[in-house]
């Protein structure tokens, strides 16, 4: 396993495999790297014949007064953990060989990057689209592996890929949870030993919705308010939102009669986490 640090390595170590024939993938990521990360590295070498992980805090998709100084980092277990996943190389930037000091150009969103996450923090989605771009431009993957568990993300970076006419095909994981349900995250480690308690609280509200859905309830509204009832049960818990959403255009759902996907985001002290969930019908 390779590491480098600048862009111009990484297109030569490309270049070669690609002269090889071989099948590039790309994941992602922003290290600290847990079993949901490694699930996407997994993913990446059964599809494809080499391997690119990208490790990079993206400064850029942080707000002000976010974590991003405290972002937790630990390059040389995740280089481990890579090398034992099979990941061909690690691509670990500076800010400063990402970010030329006179750049100018950002991608936009546009509107699914309004809503939920994109409504609570202005200007996270432009940085995950122009990171991403980028990283796309410098890696020129035949495959790109996205998690689930950042689920408006993934719908974003699809519809990016689609209207840019990105030569890239985004590839969805599904989302790791420890035993008890919680969602594996690196900001997991922030969380309090009674925090980390009630962080079970978002898989509770899910399976809640999952629950009445297979049960026949095809009242999206009422399915959002009985998960918004189980968070509010949970003390330490804070809502940010509770929705029942069209998993393509991510708009807010009446019924319940296609596809859907149920969304949660919740405080616990410091800490915010988001989960998300398919749902559905009984019939
Ligand atoms: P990060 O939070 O490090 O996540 C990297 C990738 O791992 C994302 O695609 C995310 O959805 C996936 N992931 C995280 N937890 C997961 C879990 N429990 N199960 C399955 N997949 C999981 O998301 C980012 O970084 C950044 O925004 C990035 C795309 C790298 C751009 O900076």
């Amino acid at each position: 396993m390779e590491r480098v640090g600048s862009i111009e390595e990484v297109r030569q170590a490309v270049l070669a495999a690609r002269r090889e024939g071989k099948r590039i993938a790309l994941v992602p990521t922003m290290g600290a790297l847990h079993a949901g990360h490694l699930s996407l590295v997994d993913a990446a070498c059964k599809r494809a014949d080499y391997v690119v992980v990208s490790i990079f805090v993206n400064p850029t998709q942080f707000g002000p007064g976010e974590d991003f100084a405290a972002y937790p980092r630990d390059l040389e277990r995740d280089f481990d953990l890579l090398r034992s996943e099979g990941a061909d190389l690690v691509f670990t930037p500076s800010v400063d060989a990402m970010y030329a000091a006179d750049a100018q150009v950002t991608v936009a969103p546009g509107p699914l990057g309004d809503v939920f996450e994109g409504e609570i923090r202005p200007g996270h989605f432009s940085g995950v689209c122009t990171v991403v771009a980028k990283l796309f431009g410098i890696v020129q993957p035949d495959l790109a592996f996205f998690g689930e568990k950042d689920f408006q993300q993934l719908a974003i970076v699809k519809r990016m890929v689609c209207d840019l006419d990105l030569p890239v095909r985004i590839v969805a994981c599904p989302i790791v949870r420890v035993p008890d349900g919680l969602a594996l995250s690196s900001r997991n480690v922030y969380l309090s030993a009674g925090e980390r308690h009630a962080a079970t609280v978002l898989y509770r509200a899910l399976r809640t919705a999952e629950t009445l859905a297979l049960g026949g309830e095809t009242d999206a509204a009422l399915l959002a308010e009985a998960m918004r009832a189980c968070i509010a049960e949970e003390p330490l818990a804070t809502l940010d939102y509770a929705a029942v959403i069209d998993p393509a255009t991510l708009r807010t759902l009446d019924v319940l009669a296609g596809p859907a996907r149920a969304l949660v985001a919740v405080r616990l002290g410091e800490t915010r986490l988001i989960d998300n969930m398919p749902l559905s019908t009984g019939a």
